[in-house]
């Protein structure tokens, strides 16, 4: 993949110098050149990386492990917010490599702060900040690491209006570190778009299901249930989730949806099944069709697809009673239900 430079001369400039004056550059010339610019950047010194198991911080990971073998700490922390076995996947992905990888499984403590609240923008401010609060807990017991990596990418800088990197210093995307912690930024993405990301994490040999994994909030599945969070409901919603996905992965790549998943409606209705009558949740399947994320479409799907997959998830999920599809465009409606 031919890495398209316009606009971006610093990266022209970073490539030149480290790879010669060629008339294109590849995904193995940034490579090559960010391997030997954090080995110099970071010596023999520990690196801490705060893994979402997302995209960038995946590849950041194996980008880092790749320059710096023994030297990457990563801490993972399973909010169970999180789809069915996601946290698996990701702690097998990592598995055996030459990085520390700390799993917190702090899921009693987010539902116990979570217990009772339905205010979305709420629930996005307690899962932030128990977060932070997790990553720090854990990055204090590690002793002094100077160097916090993590997985900026070019959009991420773009829109502050600079390609420099004087407004990296100020930026972080972990939010809310406090501001005595005495990191050093290592950002190995920040000069990349994302599908040259997933090229990056491929070259890395990095398992398909993690290079390609579609966009998930932060606050995960907290606001995939509307209203309030228990884990019977996230329960439900992961098997129902797993049910959408498994089908969808399954069509070729030019009709498969841009994004995919279940919702928990909140919202209790009467089934019947068998000869018993149900009196349980409702559950919303959203797939929708979009190059940018700001505005989308529902999926143009056969209607008898998605008639198979609620009859799946009604059937092998005791608690529902209804499965229903979401067709609002955004606008008006958001992707996501919170
Ligand atoms: P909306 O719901 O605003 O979502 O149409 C647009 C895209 O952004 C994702 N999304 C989030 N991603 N943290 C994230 O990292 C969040 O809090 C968040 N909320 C929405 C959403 O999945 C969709 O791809």
């Amino acid at each position: 993949m031919t890495i398209n430079l316009t606009g971006r001369d610093t990266l022209r400039a970073l490539l030149q110098q480290a790879c010669g004056t060629a008339e294109s550059y590849t995904i193995e010339h940034y490579l090559t050149m960010q391997l030997a610019a954090v080995r110099q950047q970071v010596g023999s010194q520990n690196v801490l990386l705060g893994l979402s198991g997302g995209v960038d911080s995946s590849v950041c990971a194996a980008l880092l492990t790749r320059a710096l073998p023994g030297q990457l700490t990563c801490v993972f922390v399973d909010h169970g917010l999180m789809r069915q076995h996601e946290g698996d996947e990701i702690e097998a992905a990592f598995a055996g490599q030459a990085l520390t990888l700390i799993r917190v499984n702090a899921q009693a403590r987010f539902l116990q702060k979570l217990a009772g609240i339905i205010d979305p923008e709420q629930k996005r401010k307690i899962i932030g900040e128990e977060f932070i609060r997790v990553f720090d807990e854990e990055s204090a017991k590690l002793g002094t690491i100077p160097f916090l990596a993590q997985g900026t990418i070019y959009p991420d800088i773009a829109e502050s209006g600079t390609d420099g990197s004087e407004v990296i210093k100020s930026h972080h995307n972990v939010g809310g570190l406090p501001e005595d912690m005495q990191f050093a930024l290592v950002e190995p993405l920040k000069w990349l778009y994302k599908e040259e990301v997933r090229e990056l994490g491929r070259l890395l040999a990095l398992p398909a299901a993690l290079v390609n994994r579609q966009p998930f909030p932060g606050p995960g599945l907290g606001v995939r249930v509307i209203g309030d969070i228990t884990q019977e409901k996230l329960d439900v919603l992961r098997a129902a989730d797993a049910i959408l996905r498994a089908a969808l992965d399954a069509l070729p790549a030019d009709s498969r949806p841009s994004q995919y998943f279940a919702v928990h409606t909140g919202v209790n209705s009467v089934g019947l099944k068998g000869e018993q009558r149900v009196y349980g949740p409702v559950i919303a399947l959203r797939a929708v069709v979009t190059s940018d994320f700001m505005t989308a479409a529902c999926a143009p799907l056969p209607l008898e697809l998605f008639g198979r997959i609620a009859q799946r998830i009604a059937e092998e999920i005791p608690a529902v009673s209804r499965v229903v599809l979401d067709i609002t465009p955004k606008p008006p409606g958001t992707i996501e239900w919170e």
